[in-house]
């Protein structure tokens, strides 16, 4: 985690010499279920112990934001009554959640921010809803008497997403950021939003993530694209069943997906047929894990790598790659994390196999594209909290 008196340093450097109050948020992994959450399906992420701290302070103007981006050395001032809000993709995060807060009633007025990250960029780890959580973290602080929901704050972040960062994500990393708790992953039912802790602790294995440092970027076209493919489905399946109820992909069957095949054509099939094999893949998942069985866990993650490579088709090569080094080393388990175009694969792999797996992928994957894979051992965090 970010060291307080960094931060600390930085606010008081950057505004008028006063401190504020301190909070931080962490990033995500995601052991299995991967774009299964705007689908209404399952997850099953854990937080980190890598995120944003962010120190916040009421500045007593009606409506002025000054923010600074400690790691990007890049001070933005801007109005809340500005329609058009910031032009830095980082302060829009921060305009935002303010403008959502203020739609929930939050009487959000001016305040001096300064925040600083250990989560990596654009890897997976969800470093856009550490931020979302951390600023609707000291915004219910320092104006909503911290009335505003855990809940709240999660559809917020995800609405700062939809509304000003321009990605329709669904509400699995900012639900991790916001519930996640030390040890624990959680196993969320995105369609009724009822979660578990499950203590996650494999004896014998460990997780690590291998970032391929090709930089992930998911505003634009290519996530929001599958999602579209999503509904067209379930669109089609829907006029096909009047008599039925069919939100997401969650509601509909594999006969139900195959009868629409010829009409949705088959890339959006295709994209389908990964989500319905995703959905069934958590919850078998889930058994191994009570059962300990981490083989079958593993290979699950395997399928669904391939099923995120070719079906869904949100890999690239060098992800693919650390893939197969994978299986090539005998690791129980591996695959892209996260949204994908990029980022890291998540590994399990047996104790007793990481350090030659870690120094084969290392070498391997530099002498091909000329630079190491950076080595992330998983610490699971605890999620969105004030610190001082
Ligand atoms: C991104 C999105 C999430 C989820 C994942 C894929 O991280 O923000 O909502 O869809 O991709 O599982």
């Amino acid at each position: 985690m970010i060291d307080i008196e960094f931060v600390r340093s930085r606010f008081i450097k950057h505004f008028d010499g006063k401190t504020g109050n301190v909070y931080t948020s962490p990033g995500r992994i995601n052991l299995i279920g991967e774009h299964t959450d705007y689908n209404g399906g399952f997850v099953f992420p854990g937080a980190v112990d890598k995120g944003i701290t962010a120190e916040m302070r009421v500045n007593g103007t009606e409506d002025t934001v000054m923010a600074y981006a400690i790691d990007l050395k890049d001070r933005v001032d801007f109005k809340l009554s500005d329609p058009a809000g910031p032009k830095a993709s980082w302060a829009r995060y921060i305009y935002g959640i303010a403008k959502e807060f203020q739609k929930l009633g939050v009487p959000v007025k001016g305040f001096n921010i300064a925040f600083a990250g250990d989560v990596p960029l654009g890897a997976g780890m969800s470093s856009s809803a550490a931020m979302e959580s951390c600023f609707a973290c000291g915004l219910n602080d320092l104006f909503g008497e911290n009335k505003v929901s855990q809940w709240d704050i999660v559809l917020a972040g995800q609405a700062t997403e939809h509304n000003y960062c321009g990605v329709n994500c669904g509400i699995m990393d900012q639900f991790a950021s916001v519930f996640g708790k030390a040890g624990c992953l959680m196993r969320l039912d995105c369609r009724s939003r009822e979660f578990e802790y499950f203590p996650f602790k494999p004896d014998g294995y460990r997780l690590v993530l291998l970032n391929s440092k090709v930089k992930h970027e998911l505003a634009g076209s290519p996530y929001n694209d599958r999602r579209n493919s999503c509904e067209n489905v379930v669109k089609a399946i829907q006029a096909k069943h009047p008599e039925g109820k069919f939100e997401t992909l969650r509601d509909c069957t594999w006969e139900q997906l195959d009868e629409v095949r010829a009409e949705v054509g088959e890339e959006d099939y295709t994209r389908a047929h990964f989500v319905l094999g995703e959905k069934d893949r958590v919850l078998a998942v889930c058994d191994a894990l009570l059962a300990g069985d981490y083989e079958t866990v593993g290979q699950k993650m395997f399928e669904t790598h391939y099923g995120l490579s070719k079906e869904y088709e949100v890999s690239c090569e060098e992800l693919d790659y650390l893939n197969d080094l994978a299986k090539e080393n005998g690791v129980t388990g591996s695959r892209i994390m996260g949204g994908g175009f990029g980022g890291c694969t998540i590994n399990l792999v047996r104790a007793d196999l990481y350090q030659k797996f870690i120094a084969d992928a290392k070498q391997k994957f530099a002498a091909k594209y000329g630079h190491e894979p950076e080595v992330i051992d998983v610490v699971i965090g605890d999620g969105s909290r004030k610190l001082c």
